[in-house]
């Protein structure tokens, strides 16, 4: 696709060090994949669509990998890859710099250089594109028209809020099936959102002008506004109905982005969930650099207490399935199914808070199983 590059807005280095909140992103995103493959590779689609927007050189200087490699090696040691082989991974990649897009397309060819006639027939890597992300965007609209998009993972990873309108985005994600994990520049937004200087960009970023109504700096209101305005973009303009962010402290302590999961698929919003609950097991929803590499003091009962409580408020007085009670956890608790049994309801049993009826299995928590909850 022919088309203009962007000029550097940022001041780094074609390649640069990776901050650990970058690596954090990358671990989410590498442990969603693992089972967005896995979702996808077997729902007999045929085909799923990686894209990343804004796709970076490819390394940083220490020699780690950028999203795109890491996206593809990914798949390439997926423990169940041999059977996701009925399926075609289509990835799309675009960078807007020249430079990097140049080092990209090397970082390309180094990790398909061992594997020569033998790279996987199932793992198509398209030729990646050096635009601005909006023409990207479009490229990709115009070429979904009228046409059933396969299952897509859109990621959208920029420095900054000036390049991306959510109403571009959601024209991408108007089909079913996608996931979306976008960056959403909060420092900037908390910045300059309602400054009056660039109200244009934060309209188009927001999709709307209600981040006007934003509580005034200094007004301690005024990051939840930011963040809730957000969502609300994505959930009613990209038709998003599971979103959960992801906090990243960058410096000092203050949070400079949120990473956005958004998805139709309840299944994919657990696992998502459920890397995010492994990157911060306190179950805030935060990375800090400040505290990286260091370890956490939350055990998994300690950390499933709320939703103890949760549950017994929610299904007071009534006697319900399993899969009901999990599908209210991922649907409508930040918690994700895998703490639901062994860490939630198998206490709540010995501790004789809940009346369990197995009818015909002596498996824990099987799906035919039901449990009685006591009145508050
Ligand atoms: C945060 S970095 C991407 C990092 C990468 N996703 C990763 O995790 O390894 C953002 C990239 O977007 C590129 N970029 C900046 N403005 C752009 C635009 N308008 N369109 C496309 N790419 C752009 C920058 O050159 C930079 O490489």
């Amino acid at each position: 696709m022919k088309g203009v590059s962007v000029k550097r807005g940022d001041k780094l280095d074609d390649i640069w060090d990776r901050p650990p909140h970058t690596a954090a992103k990358h671990e989410l995103l590498a442990m969603y994949l693992d089972a967005w493959f896995a979702i996808f590779g077997q729902s007999n689609r045929g085909r799923a669509v990686y894209l990343d927007g804004f796709a970076g050189p490819g390394s940083y200087k220490g020699g780690e990998d950028g999203s795109p490699i890491l996206a593809v090696k990914r798949l390439l040691e997926h423990r169940a890859f041999d059977r996701l082989a009925g399926t075609e991974f289509v990835f799309a990649f675009n960078e807007g710099d020249p430079t990097r897009h140049a080092e990209l397309c090397r970082a390309i060819e180094r990790l398909k250089e061992p594997y020569g006639d033998a790279w996987p027939k199932s793992i198509q890597i398209v030729e990646p594109t050096n635009l601005e992300f909006g023409q990207f965007a479009n490229g990709i609209i115009a070429s979904l028209e009228g046409k059933q998009l396969a299952p897509t993972f859109f990621f959208i990873d920029p420095f900054g809020y000036r390049d991306i309108s959510m109403k571009q985005v959601a024209e991408v994600l108007k089909y079913p099936a996608c996931d979306l994990l976008i960056y959403f520049d909060f420092n900037s937004a908390n910045r300059f959102a309602t400054a009056g200087n660039v109200d244009h960009l934060f309209e188009e970023y927001f999709g709307s002008d209600a981040y006007k109504n934003a509580p005034p700096a200094g007004d301690p209101r005024r990051a939840e506004y930011l963040h809730d305005c957000y969502e609300a973009g994505l959930r009613s303009i990209c038709k998003m109905s599971h979103i959960q962010s992801f906090a990243m402290e960058t410096d000092g302590g203050r949070v400079g982005y949120y990473l956005f999961f958004c998805t139709n698929d309840l299944q994919a919003f657990d696992r998502m969930k459920a890397a995010m609950w492994k990157i911060d097991p306190s179950g805030g929803f935060r990375f800090s650099d400040k505290f990286a590499g260091q370890n956490v003091l939350f055990g998994p009962q300690q950390s499933t207490a709320p939703l103890r409580h949760a549950i017994l408020k929610n299904f007071a007085g009534r006697t319900v399935r399993v899969p009901e009670i999990s599908r209210w956890v991922i649907e409508a608790t930040p918690f994700h199914s895998g703490q639901l049994k062994r860490a939630t309801l198998q206490p709540m049993e010995k501790q004789g808070e809940i009346a369990v009826h197995r009818p015909h299995s002596r498996a824990q928590f099987n799906n035919d199983v039901t449990v009685t909850f006591p009145q508050t």
